[in-house]
């Protein structure tokens, strides 16, 4: 969109929604103002999400539905962390859209991929599901304008897809990591378990970057300072709200083997120790 024609400037195509910690990291769409709604086409969601791990509810998802009706525009929600859950399975966006009686599952599309629940990243492979009239392009536009997946990842894909075991001992291989890393950190660190995913999103002493910066020089573990994951707002959608909502966080990923996995986070304490006195 032109600058001059753009009632909010500042923003350009897209509009970015903080997960703050105050919102419990759920992005609030319904408090954005109605003239920017109405200007929607397509919403983008990530839950669970990377890297909060926080999960829309299947209410929340049922009134952005509602929203979605209202203002006219799409909802797109990549689950790809939905199989990677601690306490109970997070409610998906077609899951909240058949529950609301709309078993066409118009104006919604949940992404899918072998990636987390499958550790199979190298494979690009996954899947969308959803509104058959908008799939119908999508196809046509994916056919166009991707590239073919080679029958042997298809192959392969079709295997994981169809196995259930493997899923279930990757979920318990987390389990354990989650447990271990909740041990070690919460007597030093204000550490929460994630609703799903496999993320610590740690609020560390020094702030994001110089944690990430120490924690590897010093102890050889390597994490995310949180601000590289999210950007500055303090915009016409958050009155008020000013700099980078992930500046004093770091995103750990629980992906090393579980003996590393443990070593990490006792270094990630010594590291904290060290930074707090
Ligand atoms: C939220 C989210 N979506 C998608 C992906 C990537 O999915 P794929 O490996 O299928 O391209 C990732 C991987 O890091 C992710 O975190």
């Amino acid at each position: 969109m032109e600058a001059s024609q753009n009632q909010y400037p500042g923003l350009g195509g897209a509009v970015y929604m903080n997960a703050s910690e105050s919102e419990g990291f759920l992005p609030d769409f319904g408090a954005l103002p109605p003239a920017l709604l109405d200007r929607v086409q397509l919403l983008y969601l990530c839950t669970p999400s990377n890297p909060t791990g926080a999960a829309f509810s299947l209410e929340r998802l049922q009134t952005l539905i509602q929203l979605a009706d209202r203002h006219d525009f799409v909802i797109v929600s990549d689950e790809c962390y939905s199989e990677i859950w601690y306490e109970n399975p997070p409610p998906g966006i077609l899951q909240a859209a058949w529950r609301s009686g709309r078993k066409a599952l118009q104006r919604c599309l949940a992404f899918h991929s072998l990636s987390k629940r499958s550790n199979l990243p190298g494979a690009r492979s996954g899947f969308v599901a959803g509104d058959a009239a908008i799939l119908k392009k999508y196809l046509q536009l994916r056919t166009y304008t991707g590239c073919s997946t080679p029958p042997f990842i298809q192959r392969a894909a079709i295997a994981a897809w169809q196995d259930e075991t493997h899923v279930e001992e990757n979920r318990a291989i987390y389990r354990r990591k989650l447990a271990d890393a909740l041990e070690i950190l919460s007597p030093i660190l204000p550490v929460k378990a994630p609703d799903a995913g496999f993320y610590l999103w740690l609020k560390v002493p020094g702030g994001g970057e110089r944690f990430a910066h120490r924690l590897y020089e010093r102890y050889n573990v390597t994490t995310l300072p949180g601000a590289y994951l999210s950007r500055s707002t303090g915009h016409a959608t958050h009155p008020g709200a000013t700099g980078n909502p992930g500046e004093a966080n770091i995103r750990v990923a629980l992906v090393a083997p579980e003996k590393e996995n443990r070593e990490a986070m006792l270094r990630i304490a010594d590291c904290a120790r060290e930074l707090l006195t």
